[in-house]
């Protein structure tokens, strides 16, 4: 970035402190660009030329490299179906697919019969798949829902066919060789719903189990889309959401986002399709959980700030304008965790 021709900087600045410091401070993220000018003066007035130059190389790269495009959301972009990729997404579905089935089966008898709603399944639906296989009636919502991919889905869902018959040969995997043969996804197989969680066009009560892995801290409205699952889930149905409180722009600094005043985190979040994550601490995610009408049977963080970070990022938080500045340091510290849910009557 550039003010009359001249090189401006430090990059990467904090938000906070280019408001504050200014100097030339600058930080882009997806398409956004904030700076300050070199002596605090408005830029749309002091008469001088601001303009950046980027590579040719990322300047080329959202066409030549589909899968890349940072401008698309990821669902969206096209699939890496090289075998060690697929390979990857296939153990992390059965990861999460585990989970989800240890959380089912430690509360429901059997999964035969039960609709069980994903809510953003992601690039694939392998781990929906594995809850299929042991009898489960799949449906999957998302908001940027994951079209097939010829070169990478009839190969994904190959291989977690063959995983999942390998570790238990009893496993139900009609619907997958359906998939597979039709070389795309089929409604009789797997339900899917272009929607957002806030809006979510499925009749109430008609949901036994609601399942998310990392979707929750995209939301947009957490009042709004906690009421949709509690609608469309049967009273007495259940909940598991493993929900990410970082800030994804860089899980190595999880707190940053929180420094922001509010205006500013709401154009970050909706410049990058909420990718960032929307910032919610546990405290409040538990508190709209329970006014949209589900019982927490049970939260368990299970990821917490290093301490050397927490310790250099507390006196940055209390010095900012941000409605997180007096947070105690035990509520920061929690930065992933999950949660248990039944639906109250
Ligand atoms: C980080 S990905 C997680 C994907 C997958 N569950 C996993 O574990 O890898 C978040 C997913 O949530 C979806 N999502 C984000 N906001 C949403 C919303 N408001 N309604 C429905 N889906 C949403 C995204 O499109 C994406 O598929």
């Amino acid at each position: 970035l550039y003010e009359d021709g001249v090189p401006l900087g430090p990059r990467h600045s904090l938000h906070e402190d280019i408001r504050t410091l200014g100097g030339g401070r600058y930080a882009h993220w997806v398409h956004q660009l904030y700076f300050s000018t070199t002596d605090h003066s408005d830029p749309n007035t002091n008469g001088r030329s601001y303009q950046y130059s980027i590579p040719l190389r990322l300047f080329r790269r959202p066409a030549d490299e589909p899968e890349v495009d940072p401008t698309l959301p990821v669902n969206h972009r096209k699939r890496d179906a090289r075998p060690d990729q697929i390979a990857a997404d296939v153990q992390y579905a059965i990861k999460v697919g585990k989970s989800y089935l240890t959380f089912i089966q430690s509360h429901l008898p059997s999964l035969i019969g039960k609709t069980v709603l994903e809510i953003g399944p992601g690039v694939n639906y392998g781990s929906i798949m594995l809850l299929a296989a042991h009898g489960a009636i799949p449906i999957v919502g998302d908001r940027f829902l994951a079209p097939w991919d010829r070169p990478y889905h009839p190969r994904f869902y190959a291989q977690l066919r063959d995983e999942l018959v390998r570790s238990d040969p009893r496993a139900d995997v009609r619907g997958l060789n359906a998939l597979i043969e039709a070389d795309s996804y089929l409604d009789s197989v797997v339900r899917r719903v272009i929607s957002p969680v806030e809006q979510l066009p499925l009749p109430t009560g008609s949901v036994d189990v609601v399942l998310s892995n990392a979707v929750v801290e995209h939301l947009y409205d957490l009042e709004q889309s906690f009421a949709q699952l509690a609608r469309v889930t049967r009273v007495g149905g259940l909940g598991f959401h493993q929900v990410d409180f970082r800030d994804h722009r860089n899980f190595d600094r999880p707190l940053e986002y929180l420094l922001l005043a509010r205006d500013e985190f709401s154009t970050v979040f909706a410049g990058c399709h909420g990718e960032c994550g929307n910032r919610y601490r546990p405290d409040e995610t538990t508190a709209c959980l329970q006014a949209a009408g589900f019982d927490v049977l049970d939260f368990t963080g299970n990821l917490f700030c290093k301490a050397d970070y927490l310790t250099e990022f507390i006196p940055r938080l209390r010095g900012c304008r941000s409605p997180y500045r007096n947070r105690s340091e035990d509520d920061l510290r929690i930065i992933s965790g999950r949660y248990l849910l039944r639906r109250r009557q």
